[in-house]
């Protein structure tokens, strides 16, 4: 960032501990400036003497300071280690005591998030204020699943009497369908819904329905999401169109796949039903001029707004799905589970405050060590989704290249994956083990599982899980690999050349999520836990957490590719490979 006299005088400054800035959330609300653009402000054209800077340097003193410390050593230097490095919130445990980290280390990341303005612009986030400065947009999907009586407005409107009166109209329908007062044309209750909608229209009901299954009282529920024919081909070849309702979801109403796959449905319906199909639909989109081409019915459209990104929309008429097969009770129930979190985020001091916490150990893996990818491990096959999930929420969040603002060089979001524990231990944990590159895991557990008649099975489970944060921070030297197989009987020569392939470097660092049982209250505190973490990095790292125009080029790309494929026009023009592989693809298509 800085080179020659500039770089010593800015660093000697960067080193001297100094207040750190205050931005008054209103003196921003009164400028009609977003906090982000006040941070430009007061960091534009600035050196490294700008707080963030400086915070960061102390991050990376921090870093140099424990290279080489193993986390079993720091341990046992510090019999409170665990009490230190995690933090609760009711029966929600994170543990963070298995990473590189020490209280030093902890303080500097907290400083950095102080620096970056963290709390103001969450603060400016909660008041409704344009911090999505790319699109000049609100973002407000706490206002989701705010109660009454709380107040939220988006640049000055309250949003709350059309947030609730959207919520009271979408628990009302999904009440009207599990009971069957609102019925098929047939008069038989709807047996079955299908959900038609992709990314943040789909992810987060697919998942929430996975993971609530055991308080899944409702019709099924189906996703549809890929525009592959294969999808709703197969998801709709189980069904019968006489007792299933169709629920388009669509921000936009314009997603390609979205709409090819609703036409797809409405054609099946037609066939089986006629004219009277569209009583079979339901539409949840903010764009009610769309969804009206398409003719539905205004009493079962579902609307939302602009200030919900997609991916923050499960909360909305978006999970219209959910609330259909879990019921008015149980969605109020996750609702209240995300408030929750919403308060603590608020209110508990950054040391205590969970997102921040998990923020704080996500940005120190990848900003401060460089490690390119991070695994979520579920224990708890019902959020076998919930890796896609935050793949989205978070790579489509702060997966990005520019920033909002100077000043925090280096990398952004990572990579995210994962499937659940125990199936990932027989597929991909050897990399974790024994590979080359360091990949921080996440664990997920439940203390308690739903099947009481086989608490075995989640006794094991729990087992599984502890033994693997154990095995990835502890290892296994050569020297003791080489003393097991001679304590097991094998010959000498035979253990030398084992051992190596048989050690574990382990120091490996993971954390932990631990709850009472995964419900809906607990389901709705992980994900707005998820959500808030995602929020810091982006601030931490400057970037604007709430667009996507990574994803636009594609969409644009496949629009003029289309005619290329059916042979309507010629892929001159194009790049060799493109070219290349659609007369390929002539030369293979069939009909
Ligand atoms: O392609 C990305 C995206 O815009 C996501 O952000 C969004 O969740 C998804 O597409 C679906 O968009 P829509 O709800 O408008 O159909």
């Amino acid at each position: 960032l800085f080179s020659g006299p500039a770089k010593s005088r800015a660093f000697e400054r960067a080193l001297q501990p100094g207040p750190v800035e205050e931005m008054p959330i209103r003196a921003v609300l009164r400028q009609r400036r977003t906090p982000v653009e006040v941070l430009c402000a007061q960091t534009d054209g600035a050196d490294v003497t700008t707080p963030i800077a400086a915070a960061w340097k102390a991050v990376e003193t921090a870093r140099d300071r424990l290279a080489g410390r193993r986390i079993a050593d720091l341990f046992a230097a510090d019999p409170a280690r665990f009490e230190t490095l995690s933090a609760r919130l009711d029966d929600m445990l994170f543990d963070y005591s298995k990473t590189g980290l020490d209280k030093g280390a902890v303080e500097a990341l907290t400083g950095l998030a102080r620096a970056a303005g963290v709390e103001a612009l969450r603060d400016a986030m909660f008041a409704g204020a344009p911090i999505n400065a790319t699109e000049g947009r609100a973002v407000l999907h706490p206002a989701l699943r705010a109660a009454a009586g709380e107040a939220f407005s988006a640049e000055g409107e309250d949003v709350m009497p059309e947030v609730l009166e959207t919520r009271e109209r979408s628990l009302a329908f999904a009440e009207a369908v599990r009971t069957g007062a609102y019925a098929s044309v047939s008069g038989k209750p709807f047996t079955d819904v299908v959900n038609i909608g992709i990314g943040g229209s789909d992810l987060g009901p697919v998942m929430a329905a996975a993971a609530l299954a055991p308080v899944h009282d409702g019709p099924r529920c189906h996703f549809v999401s890929n525009v592959d024919g294969a999808h709703v081909h197969d998801v709709l070849a189980g069904l019968d169109p006489a007792t299933t309702l169709v629920l388009i979801a669509s921000k936009t109403f314009t997603t390609i796949e979205t709409m090819t796959n609703a036409h797809t449905a409405r054609a099946w319906m037609e066939r089986a039903i006629g004219d009277r199909a569209g009583a079979h639909f339901a539409a949840l989109s903010t764009a009610l001029d769309e969804v009206a081409k398409f003719g539905i019915d205004e009493s079962r459209v579902f609307g939302f707004w602009d200030w919900v990104g997609g991916r923050y929309s499960v909360w909305s008429s978006i999970g219209l799905s959910l609330m259909i097969a879990i019921g008015r009770q149980r969605f109020e129930d996750f609702l209240a589970g995300a408030r929750a979190m919403d308060a603590h985020f608020r209110e508990a001091p950054l040391s205590a405050n969970l997102p921040v916490l998990l923020a704080l150990v996500g940005v120190w893996h990848r900003g401060a060590l460089g490690l390119p990818s991070r695994a979520v491990i579920p224990y708890d096959q019902r959020l076998l989704r919930l890796p896609a999930y935050l793949q989205q929420l978070d790579m489509e969040s702060n997966g990005k290249t520019a920033r909002l603002r100077e000043g925090l060089a280096g990398e952004t979001g990572p990579v995210v994956w994962g499937e659940p524990g125990t199936n990932g231990q027989h597929a991909f944990f050897q990399l974790l083990h024994q590979g080359t590159t360091v990949i921080p895991v996440e664990f997920l557990v439940a203390a308690n599982g739903w099947e009481p008649e086989l608490a075995h099975h989640h006794t094991l489970l729990l087992a599984n899980c502890l033994a693997q944060s154990e095995a990835l921070m502890a290892g296994r030297t050569e020297a003791e690999a080489y003393e097991m197989m001679i304590a097991d009987g094998k010959p000498e020569a035979e253990a030398r050349r084992l051992a190596p392939h048989r050690a574990f470097a382990g120091d490996r660092p993971s954390t932990t999520l631990m709850y009472r049982r995964l419900d809906p209250f607990t389901l709705g505190r992980i994900v707005a836990l998820y959500e808030h973490r995602v929020f810091v990095e982006g601030a931490i790292w400057g970037v604007n957490s709430f667009d996507q125009w990574g994803v636009e080029l594609g969409k644009t790309l496949a629009k003029a590719l289309e005619p290329m494929v059916t042979g309507e026009t010629s892929a001159e023009g194009k790049d060799g490979s493109t070219a290349g592989l659609i007369a390929a693809l002539h030369a293979l298509r069939e009909g």
